[in-house]
């Protein structure tokens, strides 16, 4: 499964970050963040909560644009190294730049030019979704979705939402969508990984996204499962990371094949890869394993992920023609 093209639509950049690559940093800047590590020098944590703890500390020697530079182009290997073809991730302005515009933009622009160089070696495309963090509350919330408006463009192409999904409501983030819709971003919001089906349907009223990050736990609400099948939303999947988080006890346990099954489009990606000990390649693997998915099963999902980029329809439809021809 290593080499077949893939389409991933859900990654944080932070989330992606090897520990290898923090400790290194780290060790440059003098900076002590050896407690979110094991003895194995694997991020270490117990649950959602530390993990997003964990997460944050490990954003902690990421303080430059260079160091988004490097952070970009060792993350686009490993993902062309796994078989990605065309990738979407959330970048933080709370991360980058502490929500500052200027800063923000010097930032944007260090990811960016890594970006490109990875196109020009390995050939994958990178595009960005600006991000806010819903426990940092709906004022720095606002000011993220102001960063996004002002680079809104033929890169920065979508607007979204994660973080712990039990803080707050969407309706509380409301602002910061519509600003987001009328700079011509493209929405999704991380809902029913944490809460359950009533938190899509807010959701869904509230941000009018059109693809839902997990959204998984739909499978506890039929009635919502057909009315998202009906209303084509896209769910960005990430099996790996719902197993390693507990939400799901094991691969078979999780939905996706009941999704599937019944017509939901859902696609297929790793979310935080070092954290949860995946790779494309694995997610792959795991789930033909699960599933007995073969070879159509993963070209549909693959096609349903190029046509929920939120990419031009030229880049669209050059990563459509990558897929037919593998
Ligand atoms: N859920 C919510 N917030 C996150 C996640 C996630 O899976 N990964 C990084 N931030
Ligand atoms: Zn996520």
């Amino acid at each position: 499964m290593r080499d077949s093209p893939k389409v991933e639509l859900h990654l944080h950049l932070e989330g992606a970050v090897p520990p290898s690559f923090v400790r290194g940093l780290a060790r440059q800047k003098s900076i002590d963040i050896s407690g979110i590590f094991d003895e194995g020098g694997n991020y270490r944590y117990r649950d959602f909560a530390e993990f997003l703890k964990v997460y944050e500390a490990a954003t902690a020697p990421l303080t430059s644009p260079e160091d988004y530079h490097s952070l970009t182009r060792a993350v686009l290997a490993e993902s062309a190294a796994h078989g990605v073809i065309y990738s979407e991730t959330f970048l933080s302005p709370d991360f980058c730049g502490a929500r500052d515009l200027g800063a923000w933009r010097e930032y944007l622009h260090a990811i960016r030019e890594a970006a490109e160089a990875a196109e020009a070696q390995d050939g994958i495309i990178l595009r960005g979704i600006v991000t806010c963090i819903r426990h940092f509350g709906p004022d720095a919330a606002r000011e993220v979705a102001l960063c996004a408006a002002e680079t809104a463009g033929d890169w920065v192409v979508g607007f979204g939402i994660a973080g712990d999904e039990t803080a707050g409501k969407p309706r509380d983030f409301a602002w910061s969508f519509d600003m987001a819709r009328e700079a011509g971003l493209r929405l999704t919001a991380h809902a029913g990984e944490w809460a359950g089906p009533q938190g899509i349907r807010d959701t869904l009223r509230d941000l009018r996204v059109e693809r839902i990050g997990h959204g998984v736990r739909a499978i506890e609400d039929l009635a919502l499962v057909d009315e998202l099948a009906e209303a084509g939303i896209v769910l960005e999947v990430c099996p790996g990371s719902n197993v390693a988080l507990g939400v799901y006890p094991g691969w078979r346990a999780h939905p996706i094949g009941q999704l599937y099954d019944r017509g939901v489009k859902v696609t297929v990606s790793t979310d935080d890869p070092p954290f949860f000990h995946t790779t494309m390649t694995h997610e792959y693997d795991r789930l033909s394993e699960a599933f007995d998915w073969d070879d159509g099963v993963f070209a549909t999902l693959n096609r349903t992920a190029a046509e929920a980029a939120f990419c031009a329809p030229e880049t669209r439809a050059q990563i459509l023609k990558r897929l037919e021809t593998a």
